[in-house]
């Protein structure tokens, strides 16, 4: 599991979802890392105080989204990760993440689908609802950023699956008209959510604390699997098409691999027959791998068009393969992966809903199957973007490349030089040291001119038993040259407040 994620935090996230639906660290090979603005500034968000990444901060009031909430000992969000909640990337019919979201809401014509979720959940919808135990490593401060205590950042979409289902059962208008095509699935029995999702992590080229999701939750009630079940094989699957009559078309553009079988490893659950759960477990493969095909066929079209030069989508198939995973709320639970630059690369985890989350919503008479897709990684791989943070640039020579619809391959253009400092220290004596916690310090400090951090040495004195740490950061801007002595001015900002905020002595 994990291939190419490299960060202690990743892992742990992992333990929530054990696996990381995010983009990994194989484009990070990718021979050009470019640099680039995040700059997006939201009016939406204001601190009543000053605020730091510290939990020390009580008894404030900090606003996301136009509301205000009461800070307590859980609060961790930074300043910097608040100006990400209002961007809407996914809004802009000319960023590659909307081109993919639109491409894949297109396969799926028969579901609801949901684009302005706000990212403010409870951190019932996040954990609780979806069976996360009370001590699950995912809750972790160090991975989540919280508001408070029982409000979040969703740390996934998956945060929204009960939430919509209540919602389509008692016919909540206020958040059923809030779907882009409401009246398509009445009930809201089938529907897909795009949206931003947050989580703690280091910084570099394929990791950043803000990502983006497609969360998709197929339901079907017993009488209709024993209908569909008569019908030919194959002919059932969401998007209306017959995946046999694609099928070699296809061949041509993906190898597929599955030779996951359920059973005690990957049980079903007790409440599903064998026959049930093979049914609905074939409905969502067969879904996911015609979505997989048909947005893969889009980019290797393009390509045999002449409007395509990268390498990155090749010549023939991509090998996509099924693997066994765990969620805490699906069962049994899968990833699928694509074959990239040399490396298994999971694009998305999915399952079979448990049955509790669906008696909760009042549903104890359906099964359903859920899905979760990292946009990003597959966007980058699409339009061959080298490196995460290209997609919150707003430099004209990134965004002036794309439109609705349309799979291109991205044109590099020159950076301008980065800046490197290191800093080095030990760790504190009392309390813990996470490093997640230096990656917003530095984010926060530094803001869009940190290119990445990266721990280059530790070891452990063998009289003291204390532990250095020295850790390389990358200063660079998209837009300008910036200049040895305003980066010494950051860097000796980040020093004053590593000391003042994670208690380490510098050296
Ligand atoms: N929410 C999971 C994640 O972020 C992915 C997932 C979605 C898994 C739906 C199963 C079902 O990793």
């Amino acid at each position: 599991m994990l291939a190419g994620i490299r960060s202690a935090s990743a892992v742990k996230q992992l333990g929530i979802r054990f696996k990381q639906t995010a983009p990994c660290a194989t484009i990070s090979h990718c021979p050009q890392r470019l640099q680039h603005l995040y700059v997006c500034n939201t009016a939406a968000i204001r601190f009543k105080r000053t605020y730091s990444s510290s939990s020390e901060i009580k008894n404030s009031e900090l606003k996301v989204m136009g509301s205000s909430y009461q800070t307590d000992g859980w609060t961790n969000t930074t300043s910097a990760i608040q100006n990400k909640t209002g961007c809407n990337l996914l809004h802009n019919p000319s960023h590659p993440l909307a081109i993919l979201k639109e491409l894949i809401f297109k396969e799926f014509p028969s579901f609801a689908y949901y684009d302005s979720l706000s990212p403010v959940v409870s951190t019932y919808q996040n954990f609780d609802s979806l069976g996360f135990s009370k001590d699950h490593p995912g809750r972790s401060k160090t991975d989540t950023y919280y508001i408070n205590e029982n409000t979040l950042l969703r740390t996934h979409t998956s945060a929204h699956q009960l939430q919509l289902l209540v919602a389509g059962k008692q016919s909540d208008r206020s958040l059923l008209a809030q779907a882009k095509n409401g009246k398509a699935a009445p009930g809201n029995e089938r529907f897909l959510v795009a949206a931003d999702v947050y989580r703690r992590d280091e910084i570099d080229s394929s990791h950043y604390p803000v990502f983006h999701q497609m969360e998709a939750v197929c339901t079907f009630s017993r009488k209709e699997i024993q209908q569909l079940k008569q019908q030919p094989a194959h002919s059932n699957t969401n998007t209306q098409n017959n995946f046999e009559a694609h099928s070699i078309a296809y061949s041509q553009v993906a190898k597929l691999t599955d030779t996951t079988v359920i059973g005690n490893g990957n049980p079903k659950q007790p409440e599903h027959t064998t026959d049930e759960v093979a049914f609905v477990a074939e409905h969502m493969k067969q879904s996911m791998n015609q979505m997989v095909f048909q947005i893969l066929s889009k980019a290797m079209a393009a390509k045999k068009a002449g409007g395509y030069q990268a390498s990155d989508v090749s010549e023939s198939e991509f090998p996509v393969r099924w693997i066994d995973a765990y969620f805490p709320f699906t069962s049994p639970s899968w990833e699928m992966e694509v074959f990239y630059q040399g490396e298994w690369l999971e694009i998305c985890g999915c399952g079979i809903m448990k049955q509790e989350l669906l008696d909760n919503a009042g549903m104890p008479d359906r099964l359903g199957w859920a899905f979760g897709f990292g946009l990003e990684r597959l966007a980058m791989l699409l339009f061959g973007i080298p490196d995460i943070r290209l997609f919150w640039s707003t430099d004209p020579r990134f965004t002036s490349q794309f439109s609705p619809g349309r799979i291109n391959a991205f044109k590099p253009f020159s950076r301008h030089p980065s800046c490197t400092k290191d800093v080095s220290f030990w760790l504190p004596s009392i309390g813990n040291f996470h490093e997640n916690d230096l990656m917003d310090l530095v984010r926060e400090t530094a803001g869009d001119l940190v290119e990445d951090v990266k721990l280059i040495d530790s070891f452990t004195h063998p009289k003291t038993g204390k532990t250095s740490h020295c850790y390389r950061i990358n200063y660079c801007s998209m837009d300008r040259n910036v200049t040895n002595d305003e980066i010494n001015l950051i860097q000796e900002q980040v020093r004053d407040q590593m000391v003042k905020q994670l208690g380490v002595t510098l050296r």
